[in-house]
């Protein structure tokens, strides 16, 4: 039998936190490289970073690691993930709220990051200008997401790969696949990369690039200008 799907994503991943860690490596192909490589790309040094949509900490875990003397703000709308993620971060400050909701003082934070969560913002032109709005100058935007493919023919191809992908022997059951199908076309808000750049360029950031792809899964950097 299908599981009913909760009405935001928030209570979709807070009702997983045990299962989280094996399902998203079973799901996301490449999933440990894809965020060792976001942190790649962060820059140098910095002092206050904000990571958008948690989840049990994997990527702030590696962001924690890379930069031990940051202050760390972790957002989420599950309580239930902040809380496994406050257990492995206990530095951290932690935040529960959805990211439309979100108030973040002006010129706070010298990097935004996040990991497969803005997909779940519709209207990312408001995103963009209050995460533009959140980075003092020359802050950086850099984060993981699924990406809408250009035409949907090249949608079609990546998001069959996918599908091929959680169905190989091992990886998802029929049910979870049938549950991350679901739970998409409820909560989910694709936008192909040339349209992230526009959003991104109009809220007024700058050094736009898809530095990593892999099917669905892309990683965009952004920077405020100096
Ligand atoms: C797919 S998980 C990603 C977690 C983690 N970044 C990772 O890479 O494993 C998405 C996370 O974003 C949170 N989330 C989804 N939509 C949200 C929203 N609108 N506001 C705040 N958090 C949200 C979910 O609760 C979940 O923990």
């Amino acid at each position: 039998m299908t599981e009913p799907i909760e009405s935001t994503a928030g209570e979709y991943f807070g009702a997983r936190v045990a299962e989280y860690d094996a399902l998203i490596r079973a799901c996301v192909p490449r999933y440990d490289e894809m965020l060792e490589r976001l942190v790649g790309y962060l820059p140098p040094a910095p002092a206050a970073i904000l990571e958008l949509g948690t989840g049990t900490g994997n990527l702030a875990s590696a962001v924690a690691a890379r930069f031990p003397d940051a202050a760390l703000t972790l957002v989420d709308a599950a309580p239930e993930m902040l809380e496994l993620a406050g257990q492995r971060l206990p530095g951290a400050s932690r935040v529960v709220s959805r990211f439309e909701d979100l108030a973040v003082p002006e010129g706070s934070f010298d990097l935004v990051t996040s990991a497969i969560s803005l997909h779940h913002v519709e209207d990312k032109a408001a995103l963009y200008a209050r995460l533009f709005a959140a980075l003092r100058p020359g802050g950086a935007l850099v984060f993981a997401d699924q990406l809408m493919g250009r035409t949907p023919d090249l949608h079609g191809v990546n998001w069959e790969a996918w599908l091929a992908h959680c169905r190989a022997p091992g990886n998802c059951t029929e049910e979870q696949t049938r549950s991350f199908l679901d739970h998409a076309e409820a909560h989910d808000h694709y936008t192909p990369l040339e349209e992230h750049f526009d959003l991104l360029r109009a809220a007024g950031f700058v050094e736009l690039d898809c530095v990593w792809r892999n099917w669905i899964w892309g990683i965009i950097h952004a920077r405020r200008p100096a």
